[in-house]
């Protein structure tokens, strides 16, 4: 039999440029209280957020996912015809076909690459980057557009006393490339199916279309348990991330988790003994969770105010809805 021809790629990848996009509207925790019967300061001292961002109507998945990865392309010096490959990591684009991807790289004016959706929640982002790394590395695509991009908004119950305070939207992007050296560590990731419901949509789109009075099928949390396990159990998955990458956390500049919860990063941060040196990502302040946009949005603002720098170590770790995870060690770009 004749042997197939087999690609090859670039001897190492990297992340080239992030770009990220906040939405407009402002919604500090005082707009939100009231509807949950909460506080400011409980809010502030259980999740570490002040304020949230939520998308206008005009600030669409799309739009929202265009503007990061225009910012995210220029920064890495190719032209929108050089990507290969647009991945766009959502839960809240809601048609399940067409996806997202190929109408986003359409817009940027890329040249008809693949482009597709994937779905692992909070952690689609590193999913993403880890997908990109391989690619490049295998020679199906030269340049990779990894986008993480959520409007949780439409999909959170005000009124909900577990999840209405912590969702939020916004949009992140990167650009995975050839390198000389390694600039993106092994992925470590995997799932637990077993404890699907701890983070879910309460039903299907459609069962509530179904229901007398159709509401939007809202997400739910059981915030407790998931706060338990992203504590102790990422802080084991990040580890492993570092040993995998051959680098311990001394050689570390920068430590981007997803932001969840600030408490969460706090422990994370304290079980992997982070010495002081290692910045921190804080972005959860300001912009609450926004999920698969977290860490690009996180570590483009650290990289603005000079937190983080070109050629730093930063180790990201990712988890969410699934439950999934995901983290690897990366140089910044
Ligand atoms: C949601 C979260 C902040 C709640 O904090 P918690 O410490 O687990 O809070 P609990 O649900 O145990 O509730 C503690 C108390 O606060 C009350 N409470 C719950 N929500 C409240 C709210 N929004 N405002 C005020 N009080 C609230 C509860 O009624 C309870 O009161 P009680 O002690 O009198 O019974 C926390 O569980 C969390 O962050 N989980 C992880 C969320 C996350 O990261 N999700 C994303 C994963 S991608």
């Amino acid at each position: 039999m004749t042997a197939l021809a087999a690609s090859t790629g670039a001897a190492h990848a990297r992340i080239l440029g992030i770009g990220g996009y906040r939405p407009s509207r402002v919604i500090p925790n005082s707009e939100i209280v009231d509807l949950i019967d909460s506080s400011d300061e409980w809010i502030q001292t259980r999740s570490g957020i002040r304020e949230r961002r939520w998308a206008t109507p005009e600030e669409t998945v799309q739009m929202m996912s265009v503007e990061a990865a225009r910012k995210a392309i220029e920064r890495a010096g190719i032209a929108p015809e050089q990507i290969g490959c647009v991945i766009v990591s959502t839960v809240s684009h809601h048609l399940a076909t067409p996806a997202i991807a190929p109408m986003i790289a359409d817009e940027l004016g890329c040249d008809h690459p693949a482009a597709f959706d994937i779905s692992a929640a909070c952690a689609g982002f590193c999913h993403a980057i880890a997908m990109g790394s391989d690619m490049v590395r295998a020679g199906s695509a030269s340049y990779v557009l990894a986008i993480g991009v959520e409007r949780l908004s439409d999909m959170t119950d005000v009124h909900d006393r577990g999840t209405a305070f912590i969702f939020a939207d916004g949009a992140g992007a990167a650009v995975v490339g050839p390198s000389d050296t390694p600039g993106i560590g092994p992925v470590v990731w995997g799932s637990e199916g077993e404890q699907a419901e701890l983070i879910r949509q309460k039903v299907s789109w459609l069962e509530a279309l179904a229901e007398d009075e159709p509401e939007v099928p809202w997400l739910m949390m059981n915030g407790n348990p998931v706060f338990r396990w992203a504590s102790f159990a990422m802080a084991k998955y990040a580890q492993e991330a570092l040993d995998r990458a051959g680098v311990s956390v001394d050689d570390l500049d920068v430590f981007v988790p997803h932001q969840a919860n600030g408490r969460i990063v706090d422990a994370l941060a304290r079980t992997l003994k982070l010495p002081e040196h290692v910045k921190v990502a804080r972005d959860i302040e300001t912009m609450g969770n926004t999920s698969a946009a977290s860490i690009p949005l996180a570590l483009e603002r650290m990289m603005e105010q000079g937190e983080a720098k070109s050629g730093d170590l930063a180790l990201f770790i990712a988890f969410g809805a699934g439950l999934v995870y995901a983290g690897q060690v990366v140089v910044v770009p």
